[in-house]
């Protein structure tokens, strides 16, 4: 018999593999991305930067900012073949689903999917985060019985994007808040998703199998799927004052509360701070504070009865429910972004690869002699 050893659950605390690209410090709630703190990025960057910043390890120069922008915009464009799959697949499938069998199909329309090289992979990082977008928005637009919109290589990516998903030039208060959700979303260390995609990706297999594996992950309620959850809760709860009754009747019955808690974050998640701010100024914009005043009281309760602290998703909910976005838009939104950060950890897998493959203890029995089929 083997020697007992310890299983690290959910592999808390084992750490796999060094990266330069985001820094997580969950006593003190920091997050950075290269070095430069959440804070400053969702104030004063765009996702183009951030993007930039993620695959290239610094800010961009001027220049720079302007051709990845211009990158993006023309890749946003989709081959026609994944139109026309999405349009056969229409109101039958999840957004999620759709997502990850789009981005799958992908590959095949470009005569890069194979190569492995950093520069081919670059290349296919930026394709892969314009053509999310177009993704996401063209799928919504088809199984609302619509036309997708072509996308605008003028337009930055979270204006553009808006526009495709709302048929019309969005509002500066809205694209302000796609972008910065865009940027706060873009990575976050070893998270689920990312962890899966470097997995996939230390098989030397290629990127777009990557990143098909992430959206997989991503979907789960207690990872991505958690901000479509929280506003199912929102509706559900129906307004401010049924706050307590409905926290302790849910923590009563042993659910979890969708918003809250972090495997490293035990303190406030930095990025639901900007979130609460866009969620409270797109309520003001709209003339309904409702959403915001709602998810501030779960917020105080959950915080005040039970130390559990918000995190990303908890006032990305109210803040795309504002925007007038389907709730089972959001969690692709979430992947449109964080689609950034997945490739930039491909590419860095890839810098230094060695197999990703744990071990599992066994706690099966030993020695089981085999029984012929007519004897079980
Ligand atoms: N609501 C209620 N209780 C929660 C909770 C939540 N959102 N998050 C954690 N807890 C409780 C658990 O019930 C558990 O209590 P117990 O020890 O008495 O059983 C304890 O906190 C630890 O939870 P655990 O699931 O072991 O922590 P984890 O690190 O594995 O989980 C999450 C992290 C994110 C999966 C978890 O906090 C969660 O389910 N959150 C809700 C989903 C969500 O918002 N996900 C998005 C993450 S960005």
């Amino acid at each position: 018999m083997p020697e007992a050893v310890e299983v690290k659950s959910g592999l808390e605390g084992v750490v796999v593999s060094n990266t330069a690209l985001s820094f997580i410090d969950g006593n003190s709630g920091t997050l950075l991305f290269r070095g430069i703190n959440i804070h400053e990025l969702a104030e004063k960057s765009s996702f183009e930067e951030v993007c930039f910043l993620l695959w290239h390890g610094r800010l961009p120069k001027k220049p720079e900012l302007q051709a990845i922008g211009e990158e993006l915009g023309r890749s946003r464009a989709l081959p026609m073949g994944v139109v026309d799959h999405l349009r056969r697949i229409g109101g039958g499938a999840k957004p999620m689903a759709a997502l990850r069998t789009g981005a799958s199909l992908l590959a095949s329309f470009d005569p890069e999917s194979e190569d492995n090289s950093r520069g081919a992979n670059l290349r296919k990082a930026v394709r892969l985060t314009g053509q999310m977008a177009t993704l996401v928005a063209a799928f919504d637009r088809i199984r609302n019985g619509k036309a997708p919109m072509a996308p605008d290589p003028m337009l930055g990516h979270a204006a553009d994007f808006l526009r495709m998903v709302q048929g019309k030039v969005p509002d500066d208060v809205s694209v302000r808040a796609m972008d910065m959700a865009l940027v706060l979303h873009a990575d976050h260390g070893f998270n689920a998703s990312t962890f899966a995609a470097r997995v996939t990706a230390s098989t030397l297999s290629d990127i777009y199998s990557a990143i098909t594996t992430a959206i997989g992950t991503l979907k789960g309620s207690l990872h991505g799927g958690a901000n479509e959850a929280v506003m199912k809760m929102l509706i559900e709860i129906g307004s401010p004052e049924r706050v307590p009754d409905y926290l302790e009747q849910a923590l009563a019955a042993k659910k979890r509360v969708m918003g809250f808690g972090h495997r490293v974050y035990k303190t406030f998640d930095p990025r639901a701070e900007h979130l609460r701010e866009m969620s409270r100024q797109l309520g003001q914009r709209n003339g309904n504070m409702k959403w915001y005043e709602m998810t501030t009281r779960i917020e105080d309760w959950m915080v005040k009865q039970k130390r559990l602290y918000p995190n990303v998703d908890l006032y990305s909910a109210s803040c795309f429910h504002s925007m007038g976005i389907a709730a089972d838009l959001y969690t692709p939104i979430f992947a449109t972004s964080r689609v950034a950060g997945w490739t930039a950890h491909v590419l860095e897998q890839h810098e230094n690869n060695r197999l990703i493959r744990p071990d599992a203890q066994y706690v099966g029995p030993f020695n089981v002699p085999y029984t012929r089929l007519e004897e079980r």
